[in-house]
């Protein structure tokens, strides 16, 4: 199964992903991780990314739909896959669109995490981040076992660069100007699924296996 994921920044697109790839068995991808590592490996893209990222502003298409085409390619797709924060503009979706046509494949699903906007500061502000393997929790609202450890690896938790309010408030414009769009673009090729985001977690998981299976 092919999969895509959407909604704002804070929606729980990477917490519904952990929970969607254990059930269905399919290859996480997320555009936010991939050029993560990209920074943390020092590497030149991940520089120029960075300098992006931390504004709260969206990285060049150039860079995104080149980096995921490839990764699109790789074996572990070919047994179905689930795109996390990628597309993000209308040009990214008119790539991925070519792009898995060139492959002969196609997306079954896409899942629309919708949350208000204004409860979304509270959970990236107070958001914490595993360093192992990039789960996500928060202090209040999906607090670890331990404080500050991972309850899956034992990794330790940070907070991420732009969990701060000025690069969200600058993430949600963003969000609003060029990625809602793509509700419109998806519900015209007959694969949206609208998913209620402002539930407790385990809920939101067990809506978007519904509407997915
Ligand atoms: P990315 O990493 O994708 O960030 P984002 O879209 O801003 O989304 P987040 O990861 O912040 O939120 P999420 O929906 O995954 O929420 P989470 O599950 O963690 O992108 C970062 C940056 O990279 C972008 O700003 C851009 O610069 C660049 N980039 C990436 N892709 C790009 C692209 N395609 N084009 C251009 N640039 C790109 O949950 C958030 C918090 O809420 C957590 O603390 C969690 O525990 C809590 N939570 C989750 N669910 C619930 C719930 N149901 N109830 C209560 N709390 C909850
Ligand atoms: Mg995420
Ligand atoms: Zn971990």
């Amino acid at each position: 199964m092919n999969l895509l994921i959407m909604g704002p920044p804070g929606a729980g697109k990477g917490t519904q992903a952990e929970g969607m790839v254990k059930e269905l068995d399919i290859t996480h991808i997320s555009t936010g991780d991939m050029f993560r590592a990209a920074i943390a490996s020092g590497s030149e893209m991940g520089k120029k990314a960075k300098e992006y990222m931390d504004k709260g502003a969206l990285v060049p298409d150039e860079v995104v739909i080149g980096m995921v085409k490839e990764r699109l390619q790789h074996d572990d797709c070919k047994g179905g896959f689930l795109l996390d924060g990628f597309p993000r503009t209308v040009e990214q979706a008119a790539a991925l669109d070519e792009t898995l046509k060139s492959l002969s494949m196609k997306l079954n699903a896409v899942v629309n995490v919708d949350v208000p906007l204004d409860k979304l500061m509270a959970r990236l502000t107070g958001r914490r981040v595993c360093r192992g393997c990039g789960a996500s929790y928060h202090v209040i609202f999906n607090a670890p076992a331990k404080d500050g450890v991972c309850n899956s690896c034992s990794g330790e938790l940070y907070q991420r660069d732009d969990d701060n309010e000025q690069s969200v408030g600058t993430r949600l414009k963003a969000y609003m100007e060029k990625t809602q769009p793509l509700i419109d673009y998806y519900k015209a090729q007959g694969v949206f699924r609208p998913i209620n985001g402002d539930q407790d977690i385990n809920k939101v998981l067990e809506e978007i296996m519904l509407a997915v299976k």
